[in-house]
């Protein structure tokens, strides 16, 4: 039989975020982010939502440690609330929240888990949202304030960073949908918003860098390998033009320090949306960094479309499955990984994210029996070993998510974790994919 062997040290973990899954809104001193404002003000768009995220992990947080050691995880992935830290814009830091933080990586190093800490996963606090969020170049005093408190505090302990989390959701997504709070449809906020946010992924290196801390940083990117729709038309560029305007739009200037150049040559409106000068600010601004942080879902298909702002059109759903919450295709991994290890000369990488979101069909038993994400894993791990084997760094693989929680654009509609939770109570239930995923990490092995 044949079986997918993956190296002994390797890190298997599980990932969450602190909005989506803390809860505990406005205890200790914490302020509200723009999504606690955004459910409050509009439920409603958030079907189903509560009035908080009730995965309650600020409450549980020493009940849930002692599970993922008997599930056997080497590490664990969150974020750091910043208006735990900053409650006010200008104000002092609140060393309530320093100390969740600090006792959650207490308790997890005991445990023998190592945490991958992302300083923004996007709980932007709401006086920043007020001021244009990261479109505003002011971001950039805001944003380094806050790492570096981040690094101060946790720095000698955490030895696995990014700076930030899926900029292409954030920033882009965000801005060019205009479905995130403040709703507001920008194409030229949406380019904006991705420069400030890459200047304050290179302050926020330097500064580690300065620092002289004993870890390493880098940034979790949404990785999307684009195929094209017909291979034998130019719909083969209508996928590079694709993937330049959302993959590469990251993973360039993080590790080329420039954008991709196609766009900027052959995309008007992208060239003409742009800042002043932000060739010549981000080349001056580039610093290399020493990981990155790879989200993988699904890939994309696209076609040309010489009309299109980006000269490309994406097709949705070729790969949905009903029920999902994202299309499904595990041999993207693969041919995003070999793609990553040949572009930017094998670096090292973490599978950040990786996981099925299932519709919520309202009954506990069959969410708790959920052979399907077990073959899910199954598969994307086969992919992850592939890769490792042709000689991709990988590192580490962390599941998305540990708990059921909050998903920023559809509340509690899907289930991605290996947790059930109950979000009335907060009662946690081990998923048949819970036990599924501890004999991976035991045999370090999938067949
Ligand atoms: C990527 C994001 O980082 C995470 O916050 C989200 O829950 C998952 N995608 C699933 O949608």
């Amino acid at each position: 039989m044949i079986k997918f062997e993956f190296p002994k040290d390797f890190m298997f973990g599980t990932g969450s975020s602190c909005y989506q899954f803390e809860g505990s809104t406005y205890a200790d001193g914490k302020t509200e982010n723009m999504w606690d404002w955004a459910t409050r003000m509009y439920p409603e768009k958030y079907k189903n939502t509560k009035t908080e995220p009730s995965s309650a992990f600020y409450k549980n947080f020493r009940e849930d440690v002692r599970e993922m050691k008997a599930q056997g995880l080497k590490t664990f992935r969150f974020s750091i609330s910043w208006t735990r830290i900053f409650p006010e814009k200008d104000g002092e830091i609140n060393q309530k929240g320093i100390d969740f933080y600090n006792e959650l990586i207490d308790l997890l190093l005991e445990n023998g888990i190592e945490p991958f800490v992302d300083i923004f996963h996007w709980d932007l606090p709401l006086y920043l949202m007020e001021i244009g969020g990261f479109s505003n170049k002011e971001i950039i005093h805001y944003f380094t304030k806050f790492a570096k408190v981040c690094f101060e505090s946790f720095g000698d302990r955490v030895k696995l960073w990014s700076t930030m989390n899926e900029p292409s959701v954030f920033c882009h997504a965000a801005w060019m949908n205009g479905y995130w709070p403040p709703y507001e449809k920008s194409f030229k906020k949406a380019l904006e918003s991705a420069h400030y946010a890459l200047i304050c992924h290179y302050r926020a290196v330097k500064m580690y860098r300065e620092m002289n801390l004993p870890g390493k940083i880098g940034a979790v990117i949404a990785i999307v390998p684009v195929y094209p729709l017909d291979p034998a038309s130019n719909d083969t560029m209508g996928a590079t033009y694709s993937m330049e305007t959302t993959t590469l739009w990251w993973l360039d200037p993080i590790f080329l320090g420039k954008y991709p150049e196609n766009i900027l040559r052959d995309c008007p409106a992208y060239a003409e949306a742009m800042p002043e000068g932000y060739a010549e600010e981000l080349a001056s601004e580039f610093v290399p960094c020493d990981i990155i942080g790879l989200n993988y879902y699904y890939p994309g298909v696209a076609k040309y479309e010489e009309d299109s702002p980006s000269k490309s059109t994406e097709i949705e759903n070729y790969y949905i499955v009903e029920g999902q919450k994202f299309e499904n295709y595990p041999a993207g991994l693969y041919d995003a990984m070999i793609f990553v290890k040949k572009r930017y000369n094998n670096p090292e990488i973490y599978i950040s994210e990786n996981g099925l979101g299932l519709l919520d069909n309202g009954r506990k038993e069959d969410m708790i029996n959920d052979d399907i994400r077990i073959k899910y894993i199954r598969e994307h791990l086969r992919m992850v070993s592939r890769s490792i084997d042709a000689g991709v760094n990988i590192k580490g693989y962390y599941y998305w998510s540990n708990f059921d929680g909050f998903e920023n654009t559809a509340g509690y509609t899907y289930r991605f974790g290996l947790n059930y939770i109950d979000f009335e109570t907060g009662e946690r239930t081990r998923k048949k994919s819970w036990y599924y995923y501890q004999k991976v990490i035991n045999d370090c092995c999938v067949d």
